[in-house]
């Protein structure tokens, strides 16, 4: 997968193509990294990249005409067909798993990260595709959103985990959070691992997986268990354990 990033910090993204499994991804050849910097094609001496907003106003707005040269470089560089080009920005549609499975299955991204209060409204309508969030919050600029969505998309690519299964183990690939793990030593600090850990018995595990999957989920996200229930992915046994756990929570309030 090809990744184009457009950023006046370039070297940010370092952290993601030289650190961890996102750069084991790259020696492999998984994705590519190409960093344009928008001052590169700024019109002026100052290699300026924004303005004032018109009617006034808090901070600066990065100016159009650059980003779109940027755009059209990576674009020529890519050759036909353009990439979809994504905006990080806090009005975007916020990142979740499926959303992130479906984009790594493409051939290539253009990034847009930007800074500063905004970019040219016009720019996002004209040439941006996408606008992603990355959560109800507010970062200093486009760079470390911009790395979240590559690194959540690189861990995704066939051949980047050691152990493929880990991806679809992970919480929000099976619609529900991952329960707890633990281990050695056998007992920390006075508290014991769980002994159906170490049973040996697979399918007792599993299910008492399961189960922890169910209750963290239902205490910190109720609303993925709607959306799992509502999907379908909930089976009998499921309704089952949430049927127990939701007895011990009206014997703790009535007890
Ligand atoms: C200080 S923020 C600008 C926030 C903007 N004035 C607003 O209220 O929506 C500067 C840049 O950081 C990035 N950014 C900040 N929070 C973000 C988020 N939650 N998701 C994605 N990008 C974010 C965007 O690229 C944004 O253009």
């Amino acid at each position: 997968m090809r990744f184009d990033v457009v950023t006046i910090f370039p070297a940010m993204f370092d952290a993601v193509s030289e650190w961890g499994i996102s750069s084991r991804a790259l020696q492999r050849g998984l994705w590519q990294l190409h960093r344009w910097n928008p001052r590169d094609y700024a019109r002026d001496a100052y290699r300026s990249i924004d303005d004032r907003p018109y009617g006034g106003g808090q901070g600066m707005v990065m100016l159009p005409e650059t980003l779109a040269d940027t755009l059209q470089a990576i674009a020529a560089a890519q050759g036909e067909p353009r990439a979809p080009v994504i905006h990080l920005t806090p009005r975007g549609r916020p990142l979740d798993q499926a959303h992130a499975r479906h984009l790594s299955g493409l051939p290539a991204l253009t990034l847009l990260a930007s800074r500063y209060e905004a970019v040219d409204q016009r720019l996002l309508d004209r040439h941006v595709d996408d606008e992603i969030s990355i959560g109800d919050f507010i970062v200093s600029g486009g760079e470390l959103p911009a790395m979240l969505l590559i690194d959540a998309l690189v861990r995704l690519l066939p051949g980047a985990l050691n152990d493929p299964r880990s991806a679809l183990e992970e919480s929000f690939s099976t619609g529900l959070l991952e329960g707890p793990q633990y281990t050695r030593p056998e007992v920390f600090e006075g508290a014991p691992v769980p002994p159906v850990l170490l049973s040996g018995h697979h399918a007792r595990i599993a299910r008492w997986r399961r189960d922890q999957s169910l209750r963290v989920t239902r205490d910190r996200r109720p609303d993925l268990i709607a959306r799992a229930r509502s999907e379908g992915r909930l089976d009998a046994a499921d309704e089952r354990a949430l049927s127990a756990m939701a007895s011990e929570t009206n014997t703790h309030k009535t007890g």
